[in-house]
């Protein structure tokens, strides 16, 4: 697991236990959220050099809890030591986005990191390595991966829209006073920003209901004044699970994957489906219908990935 602990900045007093997200998920890996209570695993943690210390004092705690699961821990700031042999790949580096900065704002920084990272992953990560992207631009970071490593098959990179999936599970649970676990086969559309679609049959207020979901990242920022990390790191666990060990049948999951052309949305694009895990393979859920409401907002957000990449390939030069 590649997974730079303070999201590739150099620390800040804020910082002191490593990054938010890699710190909240090692031990949900470690425990066997990820990929079930019977998988042992080998956790490999990549940071930035002014990092090195607080990365190793994580190993030393996760060495302290003794997880019975968790049979090795490389902490690295050579990120061909990181890479090497992984088999999956979640990758949580990047240059967080702070109150009152646009996900536009941290593009640049972002996606030369991702270009960088492509071909360490290339070359040196198992050649069947699922990636998770989860630093955001999301959606854009895993397309610039995916182009900078045209070796890795184009099913395995993919990126995290579990977060806004999970996010609308509990709004419609508050507020139609049901449980999570009740609620099935909604569906996030395309970017994991504030384009996104989240798309409920039959609900009331789901004007209000699709605001709410698509500010949320913005709104746990200005609480904490630091973005998701605990739920960022839980929903990442979940899109791994499902991915490996398969969706339940009759209920579907939200991924961002590469399009094929499924309901008109441009191939290769990296939007988020609705999609069913089976033996370590997602496929986009087909023949749903989309009304007139559903297209508007698909397109919208379709818009927005594609002004991303040409954005992305113009940092890039
Ligand atoms: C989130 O959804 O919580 C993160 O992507 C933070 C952000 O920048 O919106």
């Amino acid at each position: 697991i590649a997974s730079p602990l303070t999201d590739g900045r150099p620390p800040s007093p804020r910082d002191e236990e490593g990054g938010q997200i890699g710190y909240a998920l090692v031990p949900m890996i470690a425990r066997g959220a990820m990929l079930g209570p019977n998988q042992p695993v080998i956790i490999h943690m990549l940071d930035i050099e002014p990092a090195a210390e607080a990365l190793n004092g994580v190993k030393m705690e996760l060495i302290d809890a003794a997880f019975p699961l968790l049979k090795g821990v490389v902490a690295t700031t050579d990120v061909v030591e990181a890479c090497n042999g992984v088999n999956i790949a979640v990758m949580v580096g990047g240059f967080p986005r702070k109150e009152g900065m646009e996900r536009k704002d941290v593009m640049s920084r972002n996606v030369s990191i991702y270009k960088a990272q492509a071909s360490a992953l290339e070359q040196y990560a198992a050649s069947d390595c699922k990636v998770l992207v989860v630093a955001n631009p999301a959606n854009t970071n895993a397309l610039i991966l995916k182009e900078f490593a045209p070796s890795i098959p184009e099913k395995n990179i993919t990126c995290l829209t579990r977060l806004d999936h999970n996010r609308a599970l509990g709004q419609i649970s508050e507020r139609l006073n049901v449980h999570v676990s009740d609620v099935k086969n909604l569906i996030i559309w395309g970017n994991h920003s504030s384009t996104q679609y989240p798309d409920v049959i039959m609900l009331p207020l789901k004007t209000e209901f699709i605001t709410t979901v698509q500010q949320r990242g913005a709104a746990i920022i200005k609480a904490r004044k630091l973005s998701s990390a605990l739920s960022a790191a839980s929903s990442a666990c979940d899109h791994i699970h499902d991915w490996v060990i398969g969706t339940p049948k009759g209920t579907w999951v939200s991924m961002g994957v590469s399009s094929d052309g499924s309901y008109g949305i441009p191939p290769g694009l990296i939007y988020s489906f609705p999609v069913t895990c089976e033996k370590g393979e997602w496929s986009i859920v087909q023949g749903l219908k989309i009304d007139e409401f559903s297209r508007e907002k698909m397109d919208a957000t379709t818009k927005e990935l594609m002004e991303e990449k040409s954005l992305a390939y113009s940092c890039l030069n």
